[in-house]
């Protein structure tokens, strides 16, 4: 099996938790980074041993070595830049949110199919162990249905008008930026909800500070999840079944344990992991560049469509629109 040739763009803060998962990768290979100023992806290129560096991204993904871009700018060029990636015939791993909304994912997906190129979104947390096992039990439906299911995500963030957080020219907001995950969750186990609640309070800037959702589906089921820039929150999922209790510990989204409550009885199972977390999803690529496939077939294009399609559903109740 030959290397997978990767190319990073944007070297920000998630840029280099990513090149570190792909260090541990197999069959992987960091060829080139960009960033608009070439002395940082000179620095940045050190940091990971790789030997290409750019100062464009245009430069990078005309790099005729590169299999798979990674883009990891700030979800405002999400669109554009896969776009341009794809006509260049690179296969692209673009960060979440997938973009600003459906119709941006639309045009990504409509372009991948017609370069017959890979996109996915970088969802990792689909392709952690826990969320694999938790998965698994509501699929099997191990303790029965799920009653009820809460998660959270907060921290806080310093404000500051001009950066990617709050900024809404760059798609600042919680809901976009950490609320992607407590509705990746719910949508994962449950599907799509019938009915959407939502209301949020809102910064200067005019994006949410913090976003509350409540999904209700079949039978009157009330799924509460919540996203804040304001304070540090438990950031866990907390599944009612009708046989057990599920705890996804914090932070419920990255590599962590999960306690299981069942007969008056719990356990905890660690599902933490030697690399961090990003391998996996790095993994996953090129195992589906390996095949010639051009859409993930554990996170797809259509679970992408469906969770930007919640989100944008989301938006329009608490009257944010990029
Ligand atoms: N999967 C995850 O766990 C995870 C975690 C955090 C963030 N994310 C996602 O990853 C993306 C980037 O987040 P981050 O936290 O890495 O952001 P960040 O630290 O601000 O880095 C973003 C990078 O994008 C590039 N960029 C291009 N145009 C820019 C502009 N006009 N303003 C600011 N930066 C610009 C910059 O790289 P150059 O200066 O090198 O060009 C910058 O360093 C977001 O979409 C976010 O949702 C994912």
């Amino acid at each position: 099996m030959i290397k997978i040739k990767w190319g990073i763009i944007g070297l920000g803060k998630i840029a280099g938790k990513f090149a570190t998962g792909l260090m541990y990768a197999d069959k992987t290979e960091l060829h080139a980074v960009a960033s608009r100023d070439l002395e940082k992806a000179k620095s940045f290129a050190g940091k990971f041993n790789c030997k290409k560096y750019y100062g464009s991204y245009l430069e990078l993904m005309q790099d005729e070595k590169i299999d798979v871009v990674y883009i990891a700018t700030p979800h405002a060029f999400h669109h554009e830049l896969s776009i341009q990636c794809l006509k260049l015939g690179k296969a692209v791993l673009c960060e979440k949110p997938f973009a600003l909304n459906a119709s941006q994912a639309q045009e990504m997906i409509d372009t991948a199919r017609e370069n017959n190129t890979f996109i996915m979104e970088a969802l990792w947390t689909a392709f952690l162990p826990h969320f694999k096992h938790v998965s698994r039990i509501v699929n099997k439906k191990e303790y029965g249905e799920i009653r009820s299911l809460k998660a959270d995500f907060g921290f806080p963030a310093e404000y500051d008008a001009t950066k990617r957080l709050f900024n809404k020219s760059l798609g600042g907001g919680s809901l976009l930026d950490i609320g992607i995950y407590p509705v990746f969750l719910a949508y994962s186990l449950l599907g799509k909800p019938e009915e959407i609640l939502a209301k949020a309070k809102m910064t200067e800037t005019g994006v949410d500070l913090n976003c509350e959702i409540v999904f209700i589906y079949s039978n009157g089921r009330k799924i509460e999840l919540f996203s804040t820039f304001e304070e540090k929150t438990k950031t866990m999922a907390e599944i009612e079944f009708e046989k057990a209790r599920i705890q996804i510990n914090s932070r419920f989204h990255e590599p962590t344990s999960i306690t299981t409550y069942v007969n008056n009885k719990h356990e905890v199972r660690d599902f933490g992991v030697e690399n961090n977390g990003y391998t996996y999803e790095a993994e996953h690529v090129n195992r589906m560049l390996q095949e010639k496939r051009i859409e993930s077939n554990i996170w797809t294009h259509q679970n992408t469509l469906d969770l930007i399609q919640l989100l944008d559903e989301i938006r329009n109740k608490i009257g944010l629109a990029y």
